[in-house]
């Protein structure tokens, strides 16, 4: 590029950047992402019986640009961490395998990608517990809205249940191709 050239590049920028700023690059961290326009984690209890479904390739690559950032909808790290229907999850096999299409999606249209996981505690049901069993947590005082179930408290020598949850769906997150974002 001459510099003439890279005056106009510049002044085209300035332009942009006055215009639009949230059009204009940031570098986050180790990502240099092109603009400042952000998906933010939306629940869209689409994915039936907890597996992301191949229409989420649609929505989320809809929702791409080259050097965008996209956080998934919030996604469960355990069988006892669903707080609504249809949540996608990330904690068995089947399920980070019907990620990857929708990863390579958003990777082949150049998106950044972080995958939200989380544990609702007792912001949960019996109907979406295994085996209909009390939402965990770490008080077992319930809350106020009907529709939420009385938890029961951890005890402290299960916590660590807990926490492996969260290692292993980090670790299935990064196999399915994601980088990650705690709830
Ligand atoms: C339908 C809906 C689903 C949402 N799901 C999530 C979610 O899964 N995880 C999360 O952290 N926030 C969730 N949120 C919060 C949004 O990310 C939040 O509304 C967005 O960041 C905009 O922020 P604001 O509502 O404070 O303006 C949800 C919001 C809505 C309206």
């Amino acid at each position: 590029m001459d510099h003439q050239e890279q005056q106009h590049n510049t002044t085209d920028n300035d332009t942009l950047a006055a215009k639009h700023p949230l059009l204009t690059p940031y570098k986050m961290g180790n990502f240099n992402l092109s603009q400042r326009v952000v998906l933010a984690p939306l629940t869209r209890q689409r994915s039936f019986n907890n597996v992301p479904q191949p229409h989420a390739i649609l929505y989320y690559s809809q929702r791409t640009s080259k050097g965008g950032l996209l956080i998934t909808e919030a996604t469960g790290v355990s069988d006892t961490a669903r707080g609504y229907p249809n949540t996608p999850g990330i904690w068995t096999e089947e399920q980070v395998e019907a990620w990857k299409p929708t990863v390579d999606a958003v990777h082949a249209k150049g998106g950044i990608f972080f995958c939200q996981i989380w544990h609702v505690g007792r912001v949960s049901n019996y109907g979406l517990e295994p085996n209909g069993q009390a939402p965990i947590s770490s008080t077992d005082k319930p809350l106020a809205p009907a529709e939420f179930s009385p938890p029961r408290r951890l005890r402290t020598d299960e916590i660590p249940q807990v926490v492996n949850a969260f290692r292993i769906a980090a670790r299935n997150a990064i196999e399915a191709g994601m980088l990650l974002f705690f709830k």
